[in-house]
């Protein structure tokens, strides 16, 4: 930095900036992802991602176990929303996880204490109306605590938070189809949907 740099600086602040970020962005290569200008807390990022990889891996599973069961109770309609909704279930797992080992941590797939990190239950249930319930349940818990981490990531890391607010978008709409199909299975539905 020369003695005139500050008045450069301050008369051209775009391409001074611009330096300082490729200086900034070189100093820590090994990195990757993660430059000085990230501003969040990134072992809580990474910990409540983790949390949030467990909540998708059990609302996996459920979804799965409820696809086979409705299917056994020829309920197949309902069966193949349970296996479209598993898969996307999956794909947030990806997703969380790749962003994981971008933000330099690793992703726990560990099945011990699965559920303990996990957020939402996983609820075998055998019967219809109570596996729809059980999976409106989770999908109401998965966006209360993905609101809660986009609030709390704020400013300080927007990829990861732009990453779950798509996700809280999906388990929106995945509460919403659950909602529905309670309704539509008559009065333990409708009962269900006016708490
Ligand atoms: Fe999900
Ligand atoms: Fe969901």
């Amino acid at each position: 930095m020369g003695p005139n740099d500050a008045t450069t600086a301050s008369s051209q602040p775009f391409l001074s900036d611009i330096k300082e970020i490729r200086r900034r962005a070189r100093a820590h290569m090994d990195q990757g992802a993660v430059t000085d200008g990230y501003r969040a807390d990134r072992e809580t990022v990474v910990r409540l991602l983790n949390e949030s990889l467990a909540t998708e891996i059990v609302c996996v599973l459920r979804y799965r176990r409820h696809h086979y069961m409705a299917n056994g109770i020829h309920a197949t309609a309902v069966a193949e929303e349970f296996l479209k909704h598993s898969q996307e279930e999956q794909g947030h797992a990806d997703q969380i996880a790749e962003r994981i080992v971008q933000l330099g941590g690793a992703p726990d797939f560990d099945p011990a204490g699965l559920s303990t990190r996990s957020h939402s239950e996983y609820v075998a249930a055998d019967e219809l109306v109570e596996m729809i319930r059980e999976n409106l349940v989770a999908e109401r818990v998965a966006i209360e605590s993905y609101s809660e981490i986009i609030r709390y990531i704020g400013e300080g890391d927007p990829t990861t938070r732009r990453l779950m607010e798509e996700i809280l978008a999906v388990e929106e709409e995945h509460a919403d189809d659950m909602k529905t199909l309670l309704e539509a299975l008559g009065p333990q539905g409708k009962s269900e949907q006016a708490r």
